[in-house]
């Protein structure tokens, strides 16, 4: 029976590359609010979002597959990423098993759910290690030709597939698993059709001074639409949560750092508001903000100053000390069409703006695709800037002297 299972498994490995190969000639369909509300409402019907998904999540992940492949050997071969790598491979398999299966049969449905809850938890840790593997092949090739450039653009594509894999997960997975969520009645799934805002950043500030950060001081006028209506539009909270905890933890710290010897430490403002179009969320804190030099660097997965943390065989990665805050928090506001900008004036304070969309019919997926564009980006370009590096040395101005 062992024996037997064996050369199951080693024949579904086989066969792997061409089923990569397959899906991922499929574009990923994005799914607008609507549609996702629509799975779950009233009329929800488990068969059609498990026909739906065993096709859509192979597409999915091939997709994204094919973009790991590109990635250099060198980065490739490293223990992380070949680990990352596997988890993918495993949980295609995984799924390609219910290609064949009778959408009829309730036992199928009820065996789909549960694959996909292992496939969830097997995909935990996938931040922190593919994090790890940048670090090792940092430290190891420091010269390499790759640049930071195609790494952000392969890591913001595979953290954004991610997102939206999970939201596709979750979403089933808490929809039929056949209990109502006691704590949130109105919840469809993970997303909220009447998420107020106000509340969530309030909620986010409480549960952060619980944490121990008594000293500081929310300055937050109450948020309301012009019919005087707490403001709330259709949004994953947890996704909300997210955002605010890296820019409120951001400008905690950036306060405490830079008042470390007064007693009044200054306010975080925070503004909502809503519009016809976006509905906007900022964070102003007065921590002596960043030079405008080093904004974009921010974002960057390469960048980050932080030194790596220790990982051991069986402990949790710990997330902080990435530097991943602000990249996959932008990540998350970009993946329904929002976007995350940081506005600094050093020496005074930093404004962080979240944009989303107001309206749930302008919240759609943004979702990576694997084509010959996506191919161009990880080409390590050779080519001289097209713009002139200022020298370090002051020039010589006497080299130019005309002999009188
Ligand atoms: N509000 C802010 N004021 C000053 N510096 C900030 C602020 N937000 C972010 N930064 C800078 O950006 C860096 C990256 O932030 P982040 O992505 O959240 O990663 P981390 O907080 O783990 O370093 C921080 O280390 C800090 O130097
Ligand atoms: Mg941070």
């Amino acid at each position: 029976m062992k024996f037997v299972r064996f050369i199951m498994k080693n024949a579904a490995m086989a066969s792997v590359p061409k089923h990569i190969e397959h899906f991922s000639k499929f574009s990923p369909s994005p799914l607008s609010m609507k549609q996702f509300l629509d799975f779950g409402s009233i009329n929800a019907c488990e068969k059609t979002s498990f026909v739906f998904l065993r096709q859509e999540l192979p597409v999915r992940l091939s997709n994204i597959m094919k973009e790991i492949n590109l990635l250099p050997d060198k980065l490739l071969t490293t223990q992380p990423v070949k680990m990352v790598q596997s988890w993918y491979i495993q949980s295609l398999i995984e799924i390609l098993e219910f290609l064949d299966k009778n959408p009829d049969d309730y036992k199928v449905l009820g065996e789909f759910v549960d694959a996909l809850v292992t496939i969830r938890n097997r995909h935990n840790d996938v931040v922190p290690t593919m994090a790890q593997g940048i670090i090792e092949y940092k430290e190891t090739f420091p010269h390499d030709a790759v640049t930071n450039q195609n790494i952000q653009y392969f890591l913001d594509r595979f953290y954004m597939s991610r997102i939206s894999i999970r939201m596709l997960i979750n979403q089933h997975t808490l929809i039929f698993d056949g209990s109502a969520n006691p704590v949130h009645p109105n919840t469809i799934g993970s997303i909220d059709p009447l998420c107020q805002v106000g509340d969530v950043v309030q909620g986010k500030y409480e549960f952060m001074l619980l944490g121990g950060i008594k000293e500081h001081c929310l300055f937050f006028p109450p948020c309301a639409d012009k019919k005087n209506l707490p403001i709330s539009i259709v949004y994953v909270p947890s996704h909300l949560y997210h955002m605010l905890f890296e820019l409120f933890k951001n400008a905690m710290r950036a306060t405490i750092e830079t008042h470390e010897n007064s007693n009044n430490l200054p306010p975080i403002q925070v503004m909502v508001s809503l519009g016809g179009e976006d509905m906007s969320i900022k964070v102003s804190d007065k921590g002596g903000g960043v030079p405008f030099r080093r904004i974009e660097n921010l974002f960057s997965y390469m960048y980050s100053t932080a030194p790596a943390p220790q990982m051991g065989e069986h402990t949790r990665p710990p997330l902080a000390g990435f530097g991943y805050g602000l990249p996959i928090s932008r990540l998350y506001a970009k993946y329904f069409q929002g976007d995350l900008q940081l506005y600094s004036m050093e020496g005074h304070g930093t404004d962080a703006v979240i944009y989303l969309k107001a309206l749930s019919t302008d919240s759609i997926e943004r979702l990576p695709v694997y084509n010959k564009t996506a191919l161009k980006n990880y080409k390590v370009s050779q080519e001289a800037d097209d713009w002139c590096i200022p020298s370090k040395e002051p020039l010589d101005l006497s080299n130019y002297k005309v002999a009188k």
